[in-house]
């Protein structure tokens, strides 16, 4: 690993809205002290002193989207989460400079959300340009294939939103076929929303890697379903 990339994984630690789960193994969160942490049902009065709504971006890399929402709903709480703690390190700068104290972020593997939070704590989710996954063996690490559907079931309060973007095709349609069969109630599916002009405020927010699909000429897709 390169020494700016472990300066990025030492400092990301230190901001005192970034929890981390250091070992999957055994698996907990530590906050900037390194105490260890168990909010489970309480995330929005312990990290957030307040009671309101939590939106969870997941996989949200340098945290563009938490922050872009965080600015326009600051009656709402934020949570990004991510696995790589330099680009959550990105994200924690821009959320400190713009001192949002709607935004917190979680260093962990999505998979293990459930251990840290209580069921049904997260009011909605997004997820943006998750990684695609296209050969036929991997499609099951998708974080639109049945296993994770199941966990946001869990995480998720009932009739909770999850939106989805991607440039994916493959994987958006798999998406919309996955989340059918889940059961999920899908309000909104849009295939190149920039070329058809289906963007509205939200849905034009443009993510780090959108803005690399996009340099590429890729069409960029949305989708929005009722959790059920
Ligand atoms: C293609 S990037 C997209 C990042 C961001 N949403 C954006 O649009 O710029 C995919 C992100 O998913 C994260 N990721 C992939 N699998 C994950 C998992 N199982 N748990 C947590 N993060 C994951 C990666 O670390 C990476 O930051």
């Amino acid at each position: 690993m390169g020494k700016a990339k472990m300066k990025k994984l030492r400092e990301v630690s230190g901001f005192s809205f970034v929890y981390e789960n250091k070992n999957f193994l055994a698996p907990a969160l530590n906050d900037f002290e390194g105490n260890v942490i168990d909010w489970k049902g309480a995330w929005a009065e312990k990290a957030f002193k307040n009671k309101q709504a939590i939106t969870m971006e997941l996989a949200c890399g340098k945290g563009d989207y938490t922050i872009a929402l965080a600015e326009r709903f600051p009656e709402r709480n934020f949570i990004g989460v991510d696995i790589k703690g330099d680009r959550l390190w990105r994200g924690a700068l821009t959320v400190q400079s713009k001192g949002l104290s709607n935004v917190i972020f979680v260093r962990t593997k999505i998979e293990q959300l459930d251990l840290f939070f209580a069921p049904h704590e997260i009011d909605e989710i997004w997820i943006t340009f998750p990684d695609p996954f296209p050969k036929k063996p991997d499609t099951k690490r998708r974080l639109s294939a049945p296993s994770f559907l199941s966990l946001y079931k869990k995480l998720i309060k009932e009739n909770g939103l999850i939106h989805f973007k991607t440039d994916a095709l493959d994987l958006f349609d798999y998406t919309e076929g996955s989340m059918k069969e889940a059961g999920f109630e899908l309000l909104t599916v849009q295939r190149d929303i920039y070329g058809n002009h289906l963007e509205d405020e939200i849905t034009s927010i443009k993510t780090y890697y959108e803005l690399m699909h996009l340099a590429d000429e890729r069409t960029i897709n949305y989708l929005k379903a009722i959790v059920k």
